[in-house]
């Protein structure tokens, strides 16, 4: 399936974020068109980006005994999926202890997760994959169509929905526990869900994650710009913005911003305004919350979670948090 974005959204998006005349930003989640997921991609390969390869050790540990919670015959449905590189630990543990597995990847860049599901299906007989299109909630929405279409017996199975990436740490804190709720509206009893988080630790360890020295995330942060002005007719100069992230400490949370080298005008087509823009003012263009234990138990609780089991590494830099509903 080769569907595009929704540019109309991406406009009204877009439009509404810039008009802010406290603080102009745009939705992260436009940071990933095909450009934007391959420089992501690259980022979690940097030296200075710590979560990509903790989460992957936790997984690469643990996933047996995270595995060893769940009863029944698992089907697999990931939220986000990206490279997918992460799940392979879990299949690998899953394909021990059944012999065939449904997996659902959800991405919402879909040429990515084509190229994704492709190579995943070549080297993998015993993985049934559909990938799927859509948002999140969406998604689920859709796995759970296909399954109740082709008879599955939901009573024989156990789904475990997983989050990985610290992508929970893109929404605002009431964000995050309405976008669970709406998870767990979507789920059985006998369904789990595993969210990673990055957890909150020294601002030396973090702010160098988001500022990585070959400049994957700076291009990935610019990558909007060019992103916007391709696709909403936006006349962006490159040369006259800066990446800029940084630690809040009062929000527990990286900003990343791109930052005016000077004062400046700027337009999105369709529309007649202009856009003023100063030396020094930014455009948000993410942010990405850090927990610890607690922020995680009030978020499952709120959200009408039981906190099965925490998995973490040995600095405790990045949590798998298991979770049933309740
Ligand atoms: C994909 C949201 C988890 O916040 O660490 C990485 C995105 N942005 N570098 C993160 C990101 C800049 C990433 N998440």
């Amino acid at each position: 399936m080769h569907l595009e974005v929704n540019s109309e959204e991406f406009g009204t998006d877009t439009l509404k974020g810039l008009s802010n005349p406290i603080q102009k930003s745009i939705p992260s989640k436009y940071l990933y068109d095909s450009k934007g997921s391959f420089l992501f991609e690259q980022i979690t390969v940097q030296p200075e980006y710590y979560p990509t390869r903790t989460e992957n050790s936790i997984l690469e540990e643990y996933s047996p005994e995270i595995l060893q919670i769940i009863p029944k015959e698992i089907i697999l449905i990931e939220m986000g999926s990206g490279s997918s590189k992460k799940t392979k630990h879990l299949f690998d543990s899953i394909l021990k202890r059944q012999d065939k597995l449904y997996y659902f990847p959800i991405d919402i860049s879909f040429n990515f997760l084509d190229s994704v599901v492709t190579d995943l299906e070549t080297q993998n007989q015993n993985i049934m994959i559909k990938g799927i299109p859509n948002d999140y909630i969406n998604g689920i929405k859709d796995c759970n169509n296909i399954l109740f279409e082709n008879n599955f017996k939901f009573d024989s199975f156990s789904r475990l929905i997983i989050f990985f990436g610290s992508s929970i740490g893109n929404f605002e804190i009431d964000e995050a526990r309405d976008f669970l709720k709406a998870v767990r509206i979507n789920m059985n009893d006998k369904d789990f869900l595993l969210v990673g988080f990055d957890m909150i630790k020294d601002e030396c360890l973090i702010e160098p994650a988001y500022n990585d020295k070959a400049g994957f995330t700076a291009q990935f942060n610019l990558n909007l710009l060019t992103r916007m002005n391709r696709e909403l007719g936006c006349n962006f100069d490159l040369n006259e913005y800066v990446h800029y992230a940084f630690f809040n400490k009062e929000k527990d949370r990286i900003e990343m911003h791109l930052k005016s080298k000077s004062d400046q005008e700027f337009r999105i087509s369709g529309s007649d305004r202009i856009f003023q823009i100063y030396q020094g003012e930014t455009i948000h263009t993410e942010s990405s919350y850090k927990y610890n234990e607690e922020k995680i138990h009030e978020l499952a609780i709120r959200s009408g979670f039981s906190l099965e089991r925490i998995f973490s590494d040995n600095n405790n830099w990045f949590n798998l948090v298991l979770l049933k509903p309740c």
